[in-house]
């Protein structure tokens, strides 16, 4: 198999040593991919650096130009690039194309914004010792990006760092996950057929030990990082001087209110419980069923838990592959055994063959069980009962985290009463928390991170803003 180069300052490079990617399905040998020296490195990041006053200042038809050749690219090599992440990332073809799909989304989303990216003009003469001044208000960026990337979508989350990057006019150098590093080189492949400037855009599939250092080094002043919250905050209070975005994890809840449409509520956290393995941080991990309709609300849940097709990711029709590798099953196999052991009462799954964990269903769980307080990133899913509104809004909030929550209701006064309560970056109305179109605000508070992602909110995020006042205007 032919070893893959990686992207040093937007051409092609070899290193010294390799990075063997495998699939999680069948630990077959999906890649070979050459991982950059010290040099290399160095020569990436001394070029993002070089190029970066050329990058603020290219004309933004260059820029939404290259951000929507990359959608139309990605839509063209749709199938390749679906089966290149179902290969290195386990997950289902059908989640795949999925992905695909919003990446597209993603850069013709990043061109659009590229071309609304004005500015704001300000009359100041709003006061009369202000006569005749105005001041044009523009966003610049802070500097080259270094966007470290996670494995569970790693051609979606790489195009949310690369894409705003591209239309704010900031060189970015990405990190992709050891585990998936093949959907970003391709995406390198993609953008080195534009006319951004060499230096613009790096693809190095470093080791997560050799991040420190990127990290640290002063000419990338903004890290954006998508992953856990230790590894977020540690990134954090490494550099409390640099601008950096944290997407970090959640254990998210979908509330079931006693109006909601139980059978649709069933079929959906069924679901998004298990897309992906659970490996997605929104998947639906608590339950928190208001008590009249909880029985019924079960008697529906379980059946349709146990339809979702598990098994082969090749299959179209599989909705739930293996997980990112065994030893992620692993934990997730002890996390749920501890809960059991704890008293929790099993009601699906708890198995696993390799990489794939059965759908688990939960219920009775200790409180302080990790499956409850932690992130568990499977398959795995909690149930829980609310006395009312009030107590199932207290246990969402009663979290760590607070990425996204879901809340099955008809209401449109319990829906304004979610919003303003619930501590989280999104509250999805009638659906799961899953649910994320990419050119909304997507990010959380609490420990699930800082800062928004989603285009324009991270085009701002990458950005400071600065006024030039005019004088002596006859305005
Ligand atoms: C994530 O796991 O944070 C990303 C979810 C998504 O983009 O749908």
């Amino acid at each position: 198999m032919d070893v893959r180069t990686f992207w040093l300052a937007g051409r092609p490079a070899t290193g010294d040593a390799e990075l063997t990617v495998t699939n999680p399905d069948d630990g077959r040998e999906v890649g070979r991919v050459s991982m950059p020296t010290e040099a290399q490195v160095e020569e990436a990041v001394a070029a993002a650096h070089a190029v970066a006053a050329k990058a603020a200042a290219l004309p933004i038809h260059i820029r939404a130009e290259a951000l929507a050749h990359v959608s139309r690219r990605l839509a063209e090599r749709s199938d390749e690039i679906a089966e290149l992440i179902m290969a290195e990332n386990g997950k289902p073809i059908f989640w795949a194309r999925g992905e695909v799909g919003r990446a597209v989304a993603t850069f013709r989303f990043a061109a659009e914004e590229a071309r609304r990216w004005s500015g704001e003009v300000l009359r100041l003469d709003t006061e009369p010792a202000a006569a005749g001044r105005l001041a044009y208000v523009s966003r610049v960026p802070y500097g080259p990006v270094l966007a470290i990337t996670p494995f569970n979508f790693p051609l979606n989350l790489v195009a949310h760092k690369v894409a705003p990057a591209i239309a704010v006019g900031a060189p970015v150098v990405v990190k992709p996950a050891p585990a998936t590093p093949l959907s970003s080189l391709v995406l390198g492949d993609i953008l080195a057929e534009t006319e951004l400037p060499a230096g613009m855009f790096s693809v190095l599939p470093v080791a997560n030990e050799r991040a420190s250092a990127l990290v640290r080094d002063p000419r990338l002043p903004v890290v954006s990082f998508t992953g856990s919250a230790p590894v977020g905050y540690a990134i954090a209070d490494q550099v409390p001087r640099k601008h950096v975005t944290l997407e970090l994890g959640g254990n998210a809840a979908a509330v079931v209110l006693a109006d909601a449409d139980l059978d649709w509520a069933a079929r959906r956290v069924a679901l998004f419980s298990n897309y992906q393995a659970g490996q997605s941080c929104i998947a639906v991990q608590r339950v928190i069923v208001e008590r009249p309709v909880y029985d019924d609300f079960v008697t529906r849940l379980l059946p349709a838990v146990d339809a979702l097709v598990v098994g082969d990711p090749a299959d179209e029709k599989t909705q739930v592959g293996p997980m990112v590798s065994e030893e992620a099953a692993e934990r997730v196999e002890q996390w749920v055994r501890e809960a059991v052991e704890g008293g929790a009462r099993l009601l699906a799954g708890g198995t696993r063959v390799g990489a794939t964990f059965a759908p688990t269903v939960l219920a009775d769980v200790p409180a302080d069980a990790k499956v409850c307080r932690e992130e568990i990133f499977g398959p795995v899913m909690v149930l829980q009962q609310a006395a009312s509104v009030d107590e199932a809004f207290a246990m969402v909030n009663d979290s760590a985290y607070g990425l996204q929550a879901g809340v099955f209701t008809r209401s449109l006064d319990i829906a304004f009463r979610a919003n303003r309560e619930l501590e989280v970056g999104g509250v999805i109305i009638g659906d799961v928390p899953s649910y994320r179109a990419d050119q909304m605000p997507y990010g959380g508070v609490k420990d699930s991170g800082i800062g928004r992602e989603g285009l324009r909110p991270a085009m701002e995020d990458l950005t400071y803003e600065k006024v030039m006042v005019l004088t002596g205007l006859d305005l």
